[in-house]
């Protein structure tokens, strides 16, 4: 029935209306570059050239822009309200990189639904979310949007995303337009500079980059962005080898292809078309259905068409797309039916929302280090020093809650567990970037009067995100000053993280009796870690990016490729082995690393069979005990490996994981299946297939910690 109601309209538009769908501006007249002047937003949309606004944050704004749509543009056609609502709209959830660690995909699912029910409700429609880059290089300031290093966990977790915020139907009010982000590759920026070259093979781009945008769109999202990058020199945005034929031929994408900020424009910037007129047409026969913020359809697609260098069925199929969005979420009939005020307001910080936020962000925390000084004993004097101990920048990047000052503080966290004043010394010790005259001696002082210290040191929001790439993935230096003079009261002291991105921390794990990874845990960021750091909730987080001994380790990444010469034990002294001469190879904390209050012990590793082939299963059962004195949660990993193959493959390959809620002393069996699907790579004959030949199976707590078994494939 949509269909038939969108080709009756699109019968009805004209060329200028057609591109009017096809274009979007932001909510605050504000432009960026391209060689088209514009018109302010309102008077464009009465003339019917605009079909979506980008951020439009403002539910009046919202209202007043669709009403000039529905009451004065020619065809009387609603536009989409597009946002960046990544995690979370007024309640915050953990970043997403935080949230990956949680490896736990209800929850994650369930933070999108909130985030999706509180946008909804408030004018959104079309959310820029989930960004599912596959990230290795802890330099790039866009880690923290993305679920980490391994594509098949990266899978998972773009699905449960778009379950999330998409829900059942996109009819449901509650909804909003899942956008995959950057097709593709756009994590592969060299050096992990931002918007810098991707120059990567084919095959990397199809093993590593892909999944998760194939498990996004297999569960149905309405939208994919374009990467600024290049692929093989040709910026994505113009890109026909990627977007026409990878994308909407190979994978089957028939959603809306929105461009990312002017990145048809930066098709000129770039040297990749000659001028504007070019760029607009690159990006229509790459099938860019929305053109995001500059006005290239606008100025040059009328020309394109009538020179016959564009075809206007081109721009049928795009507009075909955008309308039938429009047609399924419901707008065409009821086009101010995502604007419910009351309704709106009282789910932003409802006590349900936040009690979500709290249980995510609980489950997202990393336990990197403890020397048995955690969890803390409620007696114990604490003093509370450095920058994030009363900082409420725990959001993190990309939210724009208006809630912000309502964030738990880790000392507000702490004092809700009962910690009297006297119990809770603080000095800030330092700011994030610079010292504070005197602050170090106070704090130092406060640290004599304490049994312990906790040590809250980071990164401020806005040193992860967009732009926001660094070269040294340290803590700034007048953090570590602070932590220095800390380290030498002789008092135990805990180190709790706020940052968006893995960081070095060697001096840290020498020195400090514990390390809490809290990234930016969201609008109850200090009540969750107060419940982890009192042992109301035992950790249960297991890093989904590396984290390198050095910067100069970067890219380091658990499932990289053997080379010729690999460093063994045995081997360590020689020369002419692939190592560095000044530190290991290994990250300090690599991916899957994660400790709890209680242990966990691995054993009978058993495969049912030892051989397969098309059509067999192989189940891999191992037993975990949990050895400690508490219950627990582990998260139980299986890796492949395929010894060797027409292409060599990565040393280890995540290919399974459960999470086991276990008793103190209980032992359980995880029981994992392997089919063909997850053996299979892309081959010397760039085909998808598995190859006839040994593999091996880890299984552990860690990418590192394993126990190993064998099987053969057999063709
Ligand atoms: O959605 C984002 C994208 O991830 C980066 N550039 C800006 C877009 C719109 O805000």
């Amino acid at each position: 029935e949509i269909r038939e109601q969108v080709e009756q309209l699109l019968g009805r538009m004209s060329v200028e209306e057609k591109i009017g769908q096809m274009s979007q501006v932001g909510a605050s007249n504000f432009s960026f570059g391209g060689d088209v002047e514009s018109e302010p937003v309102e008077v464009l949309i009465a003339k019917g050239k605009i079909g979506s606004i980008l951020g439009a944050f403002d539910m009046n704004q919202v209202l007043e822009l669709q009403r000039i749509a529905v009451e004065q543009s020619p065809l009387r056609i609603p536009l989409l309200f597009n946002a960046d609502v990544i995690h979370g709209f007024q309640t915050i959830f953990p970043v997403p990189l935080a949230w990956s660690c949680s490896w736990d995909m209800e929850a994650i699912r369930k933070a999108c639904a909130i985030a999706a029910k509180e946008a909804a409700a408030s004018g959104i429609t079309y959310n820029h979310a989930p960004m599912v880059d596959v990230t290795r290089d802890a330099r790039w300031g866009r880690v923290v949007e993305g679920a980490g290093e391994d594509p098949y966990l990266g899978a998972a977790i773009a699905k449960a995303q778009v379950e999330g915020f998409q829900g059942e139907s996109l009819l449901d009010p509650d909804t909003l337009i899942a956008c995959l982000k950057h097709f593709i590759a756009y994590g592969a920026a060299e050096a992990g500079r931002d918007y810098n070259t991707v120059d990567i093979s084919e095959r990397t781009l199809r093993d590593v980059f892909l999944p998760p945008f194939r498990a996004g769109i297999e569960a149905g999202a309405g939208s994919v962005m374009n990467a600024f990058n290049l692929y093989d020199g040709i910026p994505i945005a113009g890109n026909t080898r990627i977007l026409r034929d990878l994308l909407r031929e190979e994978l089957g994408f028939e959603g809306m292809l929105i461009s990312d900020y002017a990145a048809i424009d930066e098709l000129v910037i770039h040297g990749a078309a000659e001028g504007g007129k070019e760029a607009a047409a690159q990006a229509l026969h790459a099938t860019m259905d929305i053109e995001m913020v500059t006005r290239l359809y606008e100025g040059h697609l009328p020309a394109l068409l009538a020179e016959g260098k564009v075809a206007e069925e081109q721009l049928n199929a795009a507009v075909r797309r955008i309308l039938t969005y429009k047609f399924k979420i419901g707008i065409m009939d009821a086009p101010y039916r995502y604007v419910r005020p009351e309704e709106a307001y009282e789910h932003y910080l409802s006590p349900e929302h936040l009690e979500a936020s709290r249980v995510v962000a609980r489950k997202s925390i990393v336990l990197l280090k403890n020397n048995g000084v955690l969890p803390l004993a409620p007696s114990r004097k604490l003093a509370v020093i450095g920058p994030f101990a009363a900082s409420r920048d725990l959001l993190g990047p990309w939210q724009f809650s208006n809630y912000a000052s309502e964030t738990a503080t880790l000392l507000q966290g702490l004092a809700a567990k009962g910690f009297t004043p006297k119990q809770l010394l603080y000095a800030e010790g330092c700011g994030v970037h610079e010292p504070l005259a005197g602050g170090i001696e106070r704090a130092v002082e406060q640290a004599l009067q304490a049994d312990m210290v906790l040590l809250a040191l980071g990164e401020s929001s806005d040193m992860s995100g967009e732009a926001a790439s660094r070269m040294d993935v340290t803590l700034p230096e007048a953090q570590l000053e602070l932590a220095k003079a800390i380290a030498q009261t002789g008092k135990p002291v805990v180190l709790i993280l706020t940052n968006g991105r893995p960081l070095v921390l060697e001096w840290f794990e020498n020195h400090m009796s514990a390390i809490v990874e809290s990234w930016f845990l969201g609008s109850q960021a200090g009540h969750a870690l107060a419940d982890v750091l009192l042992g109301d909730y035992n950790p249960s987080g297991k890093l989904t990016m590396s984290f390198p001994y050095k910067v100069g380790q970067v890219p380091v990444y658990y499932n990289h490729y053997r080379t010729g010469r690999p460093l063994t034990e045995s081997n360590s002294s020689q020369k002419f082995i692939s190592k560095y001469i000044d530190g290991p190879n290994e990250p300090l904390y690599p991916f899957g690393y994660g400790l709890s209050y209680t242990t966990f012990a691995y054993s009978e590793l058993a495969l049912s069979r030892a051989e397969l082939r098309t059509g067999d299963t192989l189940e891999v059962a191992i037993t975990v005990t949990n050895t400690g004195s508490r219950a627990g949660e582990e998260i139980v990993q299986l890796y492949i490996q395929d010894v060797h193959g027409s292409v060599v493959r990565p040393v280890k390959e995540l290919k399974g994981f459960q999470k086991l809620l276990l008793e103190a002393g209980e032992s359980r069996k995880a029981v994992f299946t392997l089919s063909e699907e997850h053996l299979k790579f892309t081959t010397a004959s760039m085909r998808h297939e598995v190859e006839a030949g040994q593999f091996k199976v880890y299984v552990g707590g860690s990418s590192r910690e394993t126990l190993t078994a064998e099987f053969e494939w057999l063709a």
